[in-house]
């Protein structure tokens, strides 16, 4: 790790993503003169170009690109340059045919798109490293060229070519040694799977993955992102081997086939990620939107403080129909929402949109006329803005709270649904929310974290077995924390299979309880719930809306040794214990056998909180978060996500928020 060494630009900083080849030359000038007079501090520049930066093998020209960084240099404005590998050129494709990705179908991708080349191609890794190293050489004296972006949004890498299809096999040797051991871990007795030779291993093929033993599946999801990973450090090795002072990232997003974040980054100096939150919001009261939770997914990757490489600036559209315009306040409001959440650089995307290729209906900040308009307006405003706050440089956010994901789990539960809708980012979101209600600060790390110094864990739907987590959640409850576990956890063991004991089974003495049933629900339909006579919770919240449950119910034996907080009140399981409170060492185990409505959850929620000792904010309406950056001073941020104005009493001030405002003060 690189960490000590590289230089970040200080400050906080907005920038653009910026597409000079796209462009006439005589247009660079205006547009450098714009962003400078705007107050960008940043361009992030090359992820498409490789056409351009290679016309043909082994001629570069990056002479343009020269003219471009000198420009933006003089302007006192840093450039983020990426490795141009998502879109080999065509000719590259033409000579060598291999690269291109097979799809799950054997076909070849057809070429034009981006994206769609075999990152384990010998040849493409060949032709990737002679450009990457040209380029780092050429500006490893480039003061201006502060860091690298690799790719562009890696996806695990899911190509079925026959390179791919051995180095699935070669992992899964390494991995298993002997067919015995494969066929044992993975129960290949059913339906006759057994192995006789490593060579019968293959990547799921056609539309079959749901007909597939899970075993196989989640090794190749765990293949794929290790695949990933290694084309990211393949890349950064290079860049930092002759540019070692700058700083390398990849930009990521939340998408289908997402590698482990933590392994991706691992080697890499900060994360970064591209931030597209939601247009419109939901306006009915139970549906959890909380986009402030992707962004401390992030945060919580390395712990620390990361980058937006793509920010909303527009309308979204191109494959789909255009979305509603972005409204006012959200250019502003959305960018603010990140740095509250530790983000230290804000680019947005795009600087203009494009005016030809698939994408030119996914707006940047300049139209298409590029006649400036009220997006242009309200980003200089945002500049101004950030102007202001440059004392946050060096503050951090610190939270009391943890919520952990695992993207074994994350894909082993998309693999085999477990009820209609029931999606694994929903109990995580359920807490996140509520926490984020009660005025709480949420980080959100990995499984494998050490969790040392949270008073509340929220270990939501565990469903394969990590022992290191296990072990991990067990000693910080002994030590006091609060713990709240979830139905679904403890299903599977490592290798993704069933396990023959009661659930929560590995849980099962930290939540003192047994599952003796339980039942999938239907998407719309909820089960009556009642508090126990004997809780301690303030019932307020659900008191308004009722307390139930949804998406599944685990049926809890009775028992004496744990208190019951909930019972199911209908169904053939009426009375019995849906949530549980166990003591446990010093600290405290609740179980969530279904997934509670949202004021529900708000109500457990403060009664862990309080009873940890950390200090709530009543009252905050639905969307309203109050966050925290740390340093010499404290600031506090109020941030209205709701299209609505918002009053919100915080440390006994009434402030008013115009819809996607944000309050920023520095307390002492
Ligand atoms: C992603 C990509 C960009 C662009 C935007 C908008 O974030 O990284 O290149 O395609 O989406 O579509
Ligand atoms: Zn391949």
């Amino acid at each position: 790790m690189a960490d000590n060494v590289v230089r970040l630009p200080k400050g906080i900083n907005i920038g653009v993503d910026y597409y000079p080849e796209h462009w006439d030359e005589a247009l660079w000038v205006k547009d450098a003169d714009m962003m400078r007079d705007a107050g960008v501090k940043l361009v992030r520049m090359g992820e498409f170009a490789w056409c351009r930066f290679e016309p043909e093998e082994g001629r570069f020209d990056f002479e343009w690109l020269d003219r471009a960084v000198r420009l933006f240099a003089e302007r006192d404005i840093y450039v983020v340059l990426c490795t141009p590998t998502n879109t080999p050129p065509q000719w590259l494709f033409e000579k060598y045919p291999e690269i291109v990705q097979v799809d799950k179908w054997g076909r070849r991708i057809q070429t034009g798109i981006r994206g769609h080349r075999c990152l384990n191609s010998p040849v493409y890794r060949e032709l990737s490293e002679k450009i990457i190293a040209y380029m780092a050489e050429r500006y490893k004296d480039e003061r201006y060229v502060v860091g690298y972006q690799i790719d562009n949004e890696l996806e695990s890498n899911h190509c079925r070519c026959d390179v791919c299809k051995s180095r699935f096999r070669e992992w899964i040797e390494k991995k298993y040694g002997t067919v015995e051991e494969i066929n044992k871990a993975y129960g290949n007795n059913v339906w006759s799977g057994e192995y006789s030779d490593f060579s019968q291993v293959m990547p799921p093929m056609n539309d079959n993955e749901k007909w597939l033993n899970p075993s196989l599946n989640l090794d190749f999801n765990r293949y794929a992102s290790d695949s990933t990973c290694d084309y990211v450090k393949f890349q950064s090795d290079i860049i930092r081997k002759i540019s070692p002072d700058k700083f390398i990232t990849t930009n990521t997003w939340l998408c289908a086939n997402m590698p482990d974040f933590y392994d991706m980054f691992e080697n890499l100096d900060i994360v970064s990620f591209d931030n597209y939150p939601a247009h419109v919001l939901p306006e009915d009261d139970e549906t959890l939107y909380s986009h402030a939770f992707h962004l401390d997914l992030m945060r919580g990757v390395k712990n620390k403080n990361f980058w937006i490489m793509e920010q909303l600036s527009g309308m979204i559209g191109s494959w789909g129909p255009m979305s509603r315009a972005i409204q006012p306040g959200m250019m502003e409001g959305y960018s603010l929402q990140a740095i509250a959440h530790g983000a230290d650089a804000v680019i947005h995307f795009r600087w203009r949109t494009a005016v030809s290729g698939a994408e030119m209906y996914w707006q940047g900040i300049i139209d298409h006329s590029n006649v400036p308009g009220r997006r242009y307006k309200e980003f200089c405003e945002l500049c101004s803005k950030v102007r202001e706050i440059q004392e946050l440089d060096g503050t951090v956010c610190r939270n009391r709270i943890a919520i952990l994901y695992s993207s074994d789990n994350e894909y082993a539960f998309k693999n085999q649904h477990q009820a209609e809708e029931m999606h694994y980012f929903e109990q995580m979101k359920q807490w996140h929310d509520a926490f984020i209600c009660l005025g709480l600060g949420v980080d959100i790390i990995s499984q494998k974290e050490k969790l040392n110094g949270y008073r509340i864990i929220v270990a939501p739907t565990m469903f394969v077995e990590n022992k290191e987590t296990v072990s991990n959640i067990y000693d910080a409850a002994a030590k006091g924390a609060t713990v709240i576990l979830t139905n679904r956890s403890g299903e599977r063991d490592y290798n993704n299979k069933c396990i023959m004991k009661q659930l929560p089974v590995a849980y099962s003495e930290l939540t003192g309880i047994k599952v003796s049933e339980y039942e999938a629900l239907p998407d719309g339909m909820q089960v009556l719930l009642k508090f126990s006579e004997e809780t301690d919770i303030r019932s307020e919240c659900a008191l308004k809306s009722g307390l139930f449950g949804k998406r599944w119910c685990d049926i809890i034996e009775e028992n004496d040794k744990v208190e019951v907080l909930a019972r199911y009140d209908e169904q053939f399981y009426k009375g019995a214990p849906a949530v549980t409170r166990n003591k446990y060492g010093n600290g405290e185990v609740y179980y969530f056998g279904t997934m509670l409505n949202r004021d529900g959850s708000i109500d457990f929620a403060r009664q862990m909180a309080v009873s940890q000792g950390l200090d709530i904010i009543e009252g905050l309406e639905k969307g309203v978060e109050v966050t925290y950056r740390y340093g010499d001073k404290t600031w506090r941020f109020i941030f209205n996500n709701t299209q609505k104005e918002q009053k919100a009493i915080v440390d006994e001030e009434e402030i008013v928020l115009k819809p996607f405002e944000m309050n920023i003060t520095s307390l002492h």
